[in-house]
């Protein structure tokens, strides 16, 4: 029969005793992480969040407190009193922080028993996802799960201390809300009230946010649940929460210097790690020109080269075929690669193949001279010339994709990671930053054939651009800034449109006519018509900030209870069937 605490009281936790401690009388409560019986000597590691320290039963003790400690097993819960003492010669362990003492128990209760759990409480397991989503209360129990949770919580600390201290306002939105169009599929909420109607959860608080600009609040946050229903991903949950901030009268410079302190402060009280001040920063255009995507990671160099010039040059017919379509040709130094196999190079062919290119054409540079079948195509001049542009030296390998520019871009910028994987130069403990700027304000949907907002529709257009608004859509940029950290892409955000004009015409371009505007944002653009000041704002990707800061690859490390890649949670098994009275309440029926 588990005991009840019967007025103990906890004295210290378990990451609490040092030797200066030795000779106190403690009171300790915990989990049994690992029982060992030396003989009738038995040692329990007592773990509780913050750390273990052992507890030894002699043999002399009460003969039914040994008695209890011999029936202990793992993860059962207990409370100890005992007397801190030096572990003896040759004992202490110098991984733990109490490694260099034990309590001596003279008193245990076993407050509650437990099964044998399904893996053991311990960091550095092989354990499958699907394990640990079943049980994830006890996955939560390992101790880098606890201290991810810790990080999180004291990241928020000091997001909420920051942006309170620099004017901001905690504001809370509405969950159960009209559509917000941020591009991804909508979670609906059945309507009891009105039958056939639904809520849909808030993909972000975009237009309340903005709502609260016009209203006069001036500098908003709220670290805030957003729920879209899209494809998932290592760093997708269908839930996941953002940092969402807004602000009035500012322009580009102000939302991104505070985003920048925001990020800065939070970085070095809790890592304690300087981010380089200002954060570099790089158009849209030149990062899909360096880096062949719009959130560059700028861990590694090895950047795209435009090689046109060289391959019009050429008489490699592949390459001049594709520019006289209109095409381009690129290439990366895969530096030190010179040594790759064939076998080597053509895997990286198939691996760049499901990015959509053709084939991969490759040059070895060595102290002769550039290697490769394609070389006689090329002559001396041009050689010289590749090898002048590419920075190529003696034990390179020249990489080459020649493609429409959106495939060449994909193709080298996956191919560039690829490597870098390969070459091991994705340092875990280094943080590079940017802000990627001036995005396309629309993309060309080919599917729907219309245009959709890059951003989101409220998204202001760059100035100097509005002129070509109606006559080169495709070209207008916008507003909008991206800040990016090892090649993910952490918060966006942009200046708004709070005009109304501005407003209605953006959804002209994005074809969504005069009435269905006004279903979809009438209430914005009255809003907009009752004097909304400038504003603009920001969201950062909490579950990704903090995934990154702990080291984790997937979000889901640091979601204390996430879903699985297909929505669901194993644990509650939810979603589920739901009963016909209750669809019946909502006047649903299922197909
Ligand atoms: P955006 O859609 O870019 O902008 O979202 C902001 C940031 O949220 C993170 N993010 C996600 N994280 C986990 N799982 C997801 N499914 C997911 N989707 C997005 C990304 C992204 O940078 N309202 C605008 C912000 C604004 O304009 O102020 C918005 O939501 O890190
Ligand atoms: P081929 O002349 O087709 O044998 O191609 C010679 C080399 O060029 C091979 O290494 C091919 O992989 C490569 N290649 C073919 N098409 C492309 C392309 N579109 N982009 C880059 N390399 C290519």
């Amino acid at each position: 029969m588990p005991e009840s605490l019967d007025g103990w009281k906890r004295t210290h936790h378990c990451n609490a005793l040092r030797e200066a401690d030795v000779g106190k009388e403690v009171t300790l409560m915990g989990w049994v992480g690992k029982r060992r019986d030396h003989g009738g000597v038995i040692f329990v590691d007592l773990r509780d969040r913050e750390g273990i320290t052992q507890v030894v039963f002699r043999p002399d003790i009460e003969a039914v407190m040994h008695e209890k400690a011999e029936g202990i097993r793992n993860e059962y819960v207990l409370a100890v009193q005992g007397k801190v003492e030096h572990r003896p010669e040759g004992m202490t362990n110098d991984n733990l922080d109490t490694g260099a003492v034990d309590v001596e128990c003279h008193s245990v209760r076993i407050l509650n028993e437990a099964e044998t759990p399904p893996f053991m409480i311990e960091d550095d397991q092989e354990l499958g996802e699907e394990i640990r989503l079943r049980y994830r209360y006890l996955d939560l129990r390992r101790p880098e799960m606890q201290k991810a949770i810790k990080l999180r919580h004291s990241a928020s600390q000091e997001v909420r201390k920051h942006l309170s201290q620099n004017g901001f306002m905690e504001i809370e939105t509405p969950f159960l809300m009209k559509s917000t169009p941020e591009g991804a599929r909508d979670y609906l909420v059945p309507s009891r009230v009105h039958p056939g109607q639904f809520y849909a959860l808030p993909q972000s608080p975009q237009t309340y946010k903005q709502l609260l600009m016009i209203a006069g609040f001036e500098k908003y946050f709220q670290i805030v649940r957003c729920f879209r229903d899209e494809d998932l991903r290592g760093d997708r949950q269908p839930e996941f929460t953002q940092i969402d901030i807004e602000m009035s009268f500012v322009e580009e410079e102000d939302v991104m210097s505070m985003a920048e302190g925001l990020t800065r402060h939070v970085f070095k009280s809790i890592l304690d790690y300087d981010i380089p001040n200002p954060i570099p920063r790089m158009t849209y255009q030149d990062a899909m020109d360096r880096f062949g995507v719009d959130r560059p990671d700028t861990r590694f160099e090895m950047e795209i080269v435009d090689l046109e010039k060289i391959a019009q040059a050429s008489e490699f017919k592949v390459f001049k075929s594709v520019i006289a379509d209109g095409g381009q040709v690129r290439g990366i130094n895969a530096k030190g690669c010179g040594s790759f196999s064939r076998k080597q190079i053509d895997d990286l062919g198939t691996y760049v193949g499901q990015f959509g290119a053709k084939g991969l054409a490759w040059i070895k540079v060595t102290e002769q001279g550039l290697e490769s079948s394609i070389v006689k195509f090329f002559p001396e001049q041009a050689q010289a010339l590749i090898r002048e542009e590419m920075s190529a030296e003696p034990g390179d390998l020249l990489l080459f994709a020649a493609d429409q520019p959106l495939i060449v871009a994909d193709v080298l910028g996956n191919l560039r990671l690829e490597l870098a994987r390969q070459l091991d130069l994705l340092d875990n403990t280094a943080y590079a930053f940017t802000w990627v700027t001036h995005f396309p304000l629309l993309e060309w949907d080919p599917d729907s054939k219309r245009f959709a907002a890059c951003h989101h529709p409220f998204t202001s257009p760059l100035n100097e651009d509005l002129a070509q608004m109606e006559s080169d859509p495709a070209n207008v940029r916008a507003r909008a800034y991206d800040l990016v950290l090892n090649g993910n892409e952490i918060a966006g955000g942009s200046i708004r449109i709070s005009q109304t004009e501005l407003q209605e015409s953006m959804f002209r371009l994005l074809d969504i006519g005069k009435d269905e505007a006004e279903a979809k944002f009438g209430f914005l653009l009255d809003a907009l018509s009752y004097g909304a000041p400038p504003h603009g704002g920001i969201a950062f990707g909490y579950d990704r900030v903090i995934a990154l800061m702990a080291g984790k690859p997937f979000i889901r490390d640091v979601i204390p209870f996430p879903k699985t890649n297909t929505a669901s949670s194993l644990m509650d098994n939810a979603p589920s069937d739901v009963s016909s009275a209750q669809l019946r309440e909502l006047g649903l029926s299922l197909i």
